[in-house]
C-alpha cells in the first residue's frame, strides 16, 4: 500500500520513490538554511541588528532601482525634449529669418521666453567630442533628442561647468551655441529624494539601536544568571527580571526554579544532618551498651559494625555539613599539586603532575578541594603509579588522574558513583572506605556545572576525568 510505503523510508517500489521526492525538497531546504546558518553571526544582538537592517537596505535598494530606472529617466528624457524642441524651434527661426538684424530679437526671445542663452559663432569646426562622462544619462538622453529632432551634426558638454550644459549645433554657414540650465534639461534633485532616505534610515537606525541594546540586555543578564546558578556560583547582584513581558516572565520563572531547588537541596541537606545526627546518638548508645555488656567475644563483630556505621554516618554528616553553601573564591592548583606532591612522597606512590594554563580557579574551593582529593585520593589507594594533568584553558578545567591500578570494569563505572557502592572487598584492602567517596566528588562536579567521566587510562588502570567551568 503506497500510504504505508510512504510512511516507512525503508519501503521498496513505488512507496520509496515517492517518499525521496517528498523529503528531498524540505532536506535541501534544511541543507540551504544550515548552510546560511553558517555564516550568520552568532550573538542575538548581531542577529537582531541584521533583521532590522537586512530589510531596509533591501527595500531600499529596490525602491532606488525602480526610481532611478523609471522616474529619473522618464523625467530626464522628458525634460531633454523639451529643451531640444526649443533649440530646433530657433534653429527654425534663424533659418526663416537669416537677416543679421533679426538675430538679436531671437536671441532675445530666447531669452526670455525659453531661459535658453543663444550666441552665434561664425562657421568653424566643432571642437572635438569631449570625454563621455561616466554615467550620465542627460548626456544620452540629450543627445538622442538632438539627434531625432534636428539632425544637425552637434556637439555636446554636459560635463564641463556643472549648473551649464553647453550645446553647439553645425548650422549651414554659421554655429549655434546655447547655453541650457542643467536643471532645465535634467530631473536635477533626484539625488536629494536619495540623500532624504538614507538619511532617514540612518535616523530610524540610530533610534533603532539602543531601543534594541535595551530589548537584549535583560535576556543576556538572565543567560549570565542561569549560567552562573548552573556553575554554582552565587547570581549577578543586580539582576532582576526586566525587559518585554516574555523575558521577564522567563526571569521570573528562573527566580522562582532556583528558589525551588535551593530549597530542595536545603531539606535535603537538613533530613540528612538530622538523620545522621540522631542515629549518631543512638550508635554512640549502642556502643556504650556493649561496652558495658562485658562479654567481649561476642560482642567484637557487632561492635566493629557499629564502628563502621558510624564512620558511614561522620562521612555523610560532612558531606551534608559541606554542601552547606559555600562561597565561590579563589582556588590555586600548583599549591594543590604541591600537596599532593607531598602526600604521595608519603604514601610512597610515583606522581606525575602536569600544569597547562593559568593556576588559579574560580570555584568554591573547599567542596572543588574536596572533589579532587577524592579522586586523587583513590587513585593513591588503589594504585602504586598516578598522574594528574591539569588543563586551564577558555574558562574550562579539566583534571585527568591516571593510575596503574586494577581500574573498574566497565558496568561498574556507573554504579561506583551510588553512595556506599565498593567494588569486591578483596580489592579495598584499605577498610576505611565508605564508598562515598565518588558519590560526593560527582555531585561537587556536577553543582559547579560540570562532571566527572571515568574511563580507562594508558597506564593500565582508571582514568578519571574531571571537567568543571572555572
Ligand atoms: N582509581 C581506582 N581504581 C580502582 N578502583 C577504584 C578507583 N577509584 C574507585 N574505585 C572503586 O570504586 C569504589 C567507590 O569509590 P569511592 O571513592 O566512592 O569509595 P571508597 O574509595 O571505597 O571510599 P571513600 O568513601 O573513602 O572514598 C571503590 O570502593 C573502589 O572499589
Ligand atoms: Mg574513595
Amino acid at each position: 500500500m503506497a500510504t504505508t510505503d510512504m510512511e516507512r523510508p525503508g519501503g521498496g517500489g513505488f512507496g520509496t520513490r515517492s517518499w525521496r521526492a517528498l523529503t528531498a525538497v524540505p532536506r535541501s531546504w534544511n541543507r540551504f538554511w544550515r548552510r546560511v546558518a553558517l555564516y550568520m553571526p552568532k550573538r542575538l544582538y548581531a542577529r537582531s541588528l541584521l533583521i532590522v537592517i537586512t530589510p531596509m537596505i533591501l527595500l531600499q535598494s529596490v525602491v532606488a532601482f525602480v526610481f532611478m530606472e523609471r522616474h529619473w529617466q522618464t523625467v530626464t528624457v522628458r525634460l531633454s525634449q523639451a529643451v531640444t524642441r526649443d533649440i530646433a524651434g530657433i534653429i527654425d527661426l534663424l533659418d526663416t529669418f537669416p537677416q543679421p538684424d533679426s538675430y538679436a530679437q531671437i536671441i532675445r526671445i530666447a531669452q526670455e521666453r525659453m531661459s535658453l542663452k543663444i550666441d552665434l559663432l561664425p562657421a568653424e569646426p566643432l571642437p572635438p567630442p569631449g570625454p563621455k562622462p561616466f554615467f550620465s544619462i542627460l548626456d544620452q538622453a540629450l543627445s538622442s533628442e538632438i539627434r531625432k529632432q534636428i539632425n544637425k551634426p552637434f556637439w555636446l558638454d554636459t560635463v564641463g561647468n556643472s549648473n551649464i550644459v553647453e550645446v553647439r549645433v553645425q548650422l549651414d554657414d554659421k554655429v549655434l551655441r546655447v547655453f541650457v540650465r542643467r536643471s532645465q534639461a535634467y530631473a536635477s534633485n533626484t539625488h536629494i529624494f536619495l540623500l532624504w532616505m538614507v538619511g532617514t534610515s540612518l535616523v530610524l537606525l540610530t533610534i533603532a539601536i539602543p531601543f534594541l541594546r535595551n530589548q537584549i540586555r535583560p535576556i543576556l543578564q538572565l543567560t549570565e544568571a542561569a549560567e552562573s546558578f548552573g556553575k554554582g556560583r552565587p547570581m549577578p547582584p543586580n539582576f532582576r527580571p526586566r525587559g518585554a513581558e516574555e523575558v521577564r516572565r522567563a526571569g521570573f520563572a528562573f527566580i522562582q526554579m532556583r528558589e525551588r531547588i535551593e530549597r530542595q537541596i536545603d531539606q535535603r541537606t537538613a533530613m540528612l544532618t538530622g538523620v545522621s545526627h540522631d542515629l549518631r546518638t543512638i550508635l554512640t548508645r549502642f556502643k556504650l551498651q556493649l561496652a558495658l555488656s562485658g562479654s567481649k567475644v561476642d560482642t567484637e563483630a557487632l561492635s566493629q559494625d557499629v564502628d563502621d556505621m558510624q564512620s558511614m554516618l561522620e562521612a555523610y554528616l560532612a558531606f551534608a555539613r559541606g554542601e552547606a553553601t559555600e562561597d565561590p573564591g579563589r582556588f590555586d592548583l600548583t599549591s594543590y599539586l604541591d600537596k599532593i606532591g607531598e602526600e604521595a612522597r608519603l604514601r610512597k606512590r610515583k606522581l606525575k603532575v602536569t600544569l597547562v594554563g593559568e593556576p588559579e580557579v574560580h570555584v568554591r574551593p573547599n567542596a572543588f578541594a574536596r572533589l579532587l582529593q577524592n579522586v586523587v585520593g583513590n587513585a593513591f589507594r588503589y594504585a602504586k603509579e598516578v598522574e594528574v594533568k591539569a588543563v586551564h584553558d577558555r574558562g574550562m578545567l579539566v583534571v585527568m588522574v591516571d593510575d596503574n591500578g586494577p581500574g573498574i570494569p566497565e558496568e561498574k563505572r556507573e554504579e561506583v558513583f551510588k553512595p556506599f557502592f565498593r567494588l569486591d572487598e578483596a580489592r579495598n584492602l584499605d577498610s576505611t572506605g565508605t564508598g562515598l567517596g565518588l558519590a560526593v566528588a560527582r555531585d561537587i562536579a556536577r553543582s559547579h556545572g560540570g562532571d566527572i567521566k571515568l574511563s580507562d587510562s594508558p597506564l593500565g588502570g582508571l582514568r578519571a576525568m574531571i571537567r568543571v567551568p572555572a
